[in-house]
């Protein structure tokens, strides 16, 4: 590797060192502070998720709803023409799987930083493997193909969509 290539991967080191921690204070300072959807949001959940998707929507906390909101507008306004109504449920339903863990706030804080905890069953395994559990939830719901694939990071999941949700979940 020469100076140069080993300068700039130290930079991106550093980036990622950096982006980490106050990537998580702005998602735990999110947490504690959020309130139930108002009305226009609530509107696009319904508009986008088939009525059995918006139950186990509703199961999540407020912060956890917003968030998907929140990442589900950025991955529509990623389009320049309307994006499928099934990959907005993907969006609107990414992380559906951490329900199953049962982890709060700060100990999600805490599995994302120090990945080697946890083992078997337990909350910090489960939240580890939350994108399969959640195709599998979508996909005893009767979810389309295409948003089961998008939830679970699966090879069949359109790449332009799949992109798309990785961009906008970046907040
Ligand atoms: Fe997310």
């Amino acid at each position: 590797m020469t100076d140069l290539r080993r300068a700039g991967s130290r930079r991106r080191g550093w980036a990622r060192a950096r982006f980490l921690p106050a990537h998580l204070v702005r998602r735990f300072w999110w947490a504690v502070t959020a309130r139930p959807l108002g009305p226009v949001a609530s509107s696009f959940v319904s508009s986008n998720l088939l009525p059995a998707e918006r139950e186990l929507f509703e199961r999540m906390s407020a912060s956890d709803q917003r968030h998907h909101v929140q990442v589900a507008c950025r991955f529509v306004n990623g389009f320049s023409a309307a994006a499928p109504r099934e990959w907005v449920a993907g969006a609107l339903l990414h992380d559906i799987g951490k329900l199953s863990c049962g982890l709060g706030t700060f100990r999600r804080v805490i599995a994302t930083l120090t990945p080697v905890v946890g083992r078997g069953d337990g909350p910090f395994a489960r939240y580890r493997r939350h994108e399969a559990i959640g195709a599998s939830l979508l996909l005893a719901v009767g979810s389309e193909a295409t948003t089961v694939a998008l939830v679970g990071h699966w090879p069949e999941a359109p790449v332009e969509a799949a992109c798309a949700l990785d961009r906008a979940d970046e907040v």
